[in-house]
């Protein structure tokens, strides 16, 4: 039907004759002439139609936004002044011999090229929404990511195998998505978290190295970088140890940013233990992009009079930590006020700070502050001197249990450090986050929970902490964190039965229920297992980087809301009672909308 896209036609083509299908992105009438911008998804063409060709012109005068159009149309060149630098195409227009009207469309729920619609509307009409320039661009970007993926893997003798959706539940720690069986009564499959026991197994048949562009299903909580259906690059390889899966996992990111966006990546990845992380950043997944850095204060405010920061600085699991913001004492009171408010969304209880105006006064003249008066000089001194505060500057101060105060300054610190530009000049942050915990103490449920998930190895030497202190065991786990994002995650798994049933112990996991959950994987441990690991990359969060956005939505052609619901096919929804019947179910409380 035609000859070539319409974001293709230059120079080269002119005095050609030629077809050209597309959209009618918009139709101009200029005294006598029509144009048309005729869109696809390669860009725009102009075609002019004037009444020299009245057949032409008469269908012209019909056609409306979003029509389906093909012309047949002579390309030449602009005449000064008319040319538009913007587009590829802007050297050229097409004068139209011939003109048919393929499809003619409805007025369109919003102009196509207007991005300050209501996220809501762009996906009740996500067919629409995805004619966009930017979302044509987004999921280019996104093909050739996984193109230059599978190029890159294929080179490194991976293999790529498909497992299975309808399986049984996999230990990621979300909650499932379930589907009932028909044939079993009261039986259910879970959808897959993640390909996590199926690639162990492939290991384990010899297959060596594994990849997979895998649909990975979660019932989380969303958020911009979370959707319950997501996308992982997943990687498993054998007789391999965490060097090897961060080479593998290094290359193949270098690999995709030289092929996707034309930068050179450093050759070797920084690497911070998850330690330094979190008493630097308050975060696994700090943005280095920000020069911030949290400053650990708990030893010197242990006899001060402010109790806000002596309690914490007394007590087991709390801590003290400051954060100076370089010349922030400009900072308005409304200003303090919405970062108290903003450290509030972490559970901290207030942001304590101190606007250094006269550093050699150590007291309420030089420091204006709502707690000065209550911190001794020595305490005074020490924050001046760890902070390395100098006039001028402002210090933020969390103060309660370690981990509230590393989530809400350690936000603060990604918050303030771009509101206020106080960045380096790397455009990619990117490091390893090494040596995390095995075990994370769930507060809630009095236990200890696996940080990654529990067939992740511990460190060598680190197994005894598995029985008497399952909190100062490390693990041989590492994420992959590139502009405060974590992109990808992984760890060498055990392939030893012995040290599963510890772990399996430590979070207190009984036999019988580990053999239950997951006993086709314990057994067929017994079998030969090779040592093995692996990760799994978001492609989702790398591709959502990669075009510079700012929610994994824009990246995923059909995409659900934070409420996990797609507003295109209405999905969930009822189903009819006859359905429900032959799946041995009763719905208990229908859903009132
Ligand atoms: P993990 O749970 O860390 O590891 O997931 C790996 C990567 O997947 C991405 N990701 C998500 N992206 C979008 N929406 C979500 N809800 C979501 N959840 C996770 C993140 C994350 O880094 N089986 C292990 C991997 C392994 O050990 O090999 C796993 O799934 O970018
Ligand atoms: P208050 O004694 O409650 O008036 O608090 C004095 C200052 O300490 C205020 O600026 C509070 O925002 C701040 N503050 C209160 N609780 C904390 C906390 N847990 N960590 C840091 N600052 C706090």
């Amino acid at each position: 039907m035609r000859t070539m896209y319409c974001g293709h036609v230059n120079t080269s083509h002119i005095d050609q004759e030629i077809y050209l299908c597309g959209w009618a992105h918009r139709r101009r009438d200029h005294g006598g002439v029509i144009f048309i911008d005729l869109r696809d998804r390669e860009g725009l063409a102009q075609v002019v139609i004037d009444p020299d060709t009245p057949e032409a012109f008469k269908i012209a005068e019909t056609v409306r936004s979003e029509f389906v159009l093909r012309v047949k149309c002579t390309v030449r060149r602009r005449p000064d002044g008319t040319v538009n630098k913007n587009i590829p195409t802007g050297e050229v227009e097409m004068l139209v011999s011939e003109i048919e009207i393929l499809n003619p469309s409805l007025t369109p729920p919003f102009v196509i090229d207007d991005d300050s619609i209501s996220e809501n509307i762009r996906l009740e009409n996500r067919f629409m929404d995805l004619r966009r320039d930017e979302m044509q661009n987004n999921l280019k970007v996104r093909y050739q990511i996984t193109k230059s993926v599978r190029k890159s893997l294929d080179a490194d003798h991976f293999l790529e195998i498909e497992t299975p959706i309808l399986t049984r539940s996999t230990p990621e720690g979300a909650r499932d998505y379930l589907v009932p069986s028909r044939i079993h009564h009261g039986e259910f499959f879970a959808l897959p978290q993640s390909p996590q026991l199926f690639k162990q197994l492939l290991m384990i048949s010899g297959f060596d190295r594994y990849f997979q562009i895998a649909k990975c299903f979660r019932d989380e909580d969303l958020r911009a970088d979370r959707q319950p259906e997501f996308t992982q690059i997943d990687i498993e390889a054998s007789f391999v140890e965490e060097e090897d899966i961060k080479n593998i996992a290094s290359k193949l990111t270098q690999t995709v940013f030289k092929d996707v966006l034309n930068v050179d990546l450093p050759a070797k990845f920084q690497e911070i233990t998850y330690k330094d992380a979190m008493l630097k950043y308050g975060s696994d997944k700090p943005d280095l992009r920000v020069s911030l850095e949290l400053v650990e204060l708990t030893s010197d405010m242990k006899d001060v009079d402010f109790k806000v920061f002596s309690n914490p600085a007394n007590s087991d699991n709390g801590r003290v930590a400051a954060l100076r913001i370089p010349s922030g004492s400009d900072m308005s009171r409304s200003e303090i006020d919405q970062y108290t408010e903003f450290v509030k969304i972490y559970g901290a209880k207030g942001l304590a700070y101190i606007k250094v105006n006269d550093i050699t006064k150590l007291n309420e003249e030089g420091l204006q502050s709502p707690i000065v008066k209550n911190i001794h000089e020595k305490a005074l001194k020490a924050i001046m001197e760890k902070t390395g505060a100098q006039n001028g500057d402002l210090i933020f101060f969390g103060a309660d249990k370690t981990k509230i105060v590393n989530e809400a300054l350690g936000a603060l610190r990604q918050k303030v450090g771009h509101d206020r530009k106080i960045l380096n000049d790397q455009a990619w942050s990117i490091l390893w986050v090494v040596d995390f915990p095995m075990f994370e103490f769930n507060e809630d449920e009095k236990r200890w929970d696996a940080l990654h998930h529990p067939f992740t190895s511990p460190k060598d030497g680190h197994e005894e902490f598995l029985e008497n202190d399952p909190g100062q065991c490390l693990s041989k786990a590492y994420d992959l964190v590139i502009n405060g994002w974590e992109v990808g995650g992984g760890s060498i798994r055990i392939h030893d039965q012995k040290i599963q049933s510890k772990v399996f112990n430590a979070l207190n996991i009984k036999q019988d229920e580990a053999q239950e959950k997951f006993g086709f994987l314990l057994d067929a441990l017994k079998y030969g297992a090779p040592p093995h690991g692996g990760l799994a990359f978001g492609l989702d969060r790398i591709t959502t980087l990669l075009v510079g956005s700012e929610s994994i939505r824009d990246v995923i052609a059909f995409p659900k809301t934070q409420r996990a619901q797609c507003l295109l096919t209405s999905a969930p929804n009822q189903v009819d009672e006859k359905q429900l019947r032959e799946l041995h179910i009763r719905v208990r409380n229908q859903n009132p909308n």
